[in-house]
């Protein structure tokens, strides 16, 4: 299935999470602090820490660490 991430259309496997194809395409970070503009990413992997967001489908602060991918998918980070 093809899903679209900050523009770019991605082959990408049932039952990956976002976060799963962000990393292993080498990306680490997507969004910073409000504050600080601290890069922020993954930190715990369990949906608890909300560092993950992204926006899926024009729906903002959703957790890429939670969400599964679906057919159709247009993802946007923050800090593409
Ligand atoms: S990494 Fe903590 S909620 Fe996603």
């Amino acid at each position: 299935m093809h899903v679209t991430i900050d523009g770019v259309r991605r082959e990408v496997e049932p039952g990956q999470t976002v976060a799963g194809v962000l990393l292993a395409a080498g990306q680490v970070s997507w969004r910073t602090t409000r504050g600080a503009g601290k890069p922020r990413g993954v930190f715990c992997g369990i949906g608890v820490c909300f560092d993950c967001l992204v926006t899926v489908n024009g729906v903002a602060d959703v957790r890429a660490c939670q969400r599964l991918l679906v057919d159709g998918d247009d993802i946007t980070t923050e800090t593409p």
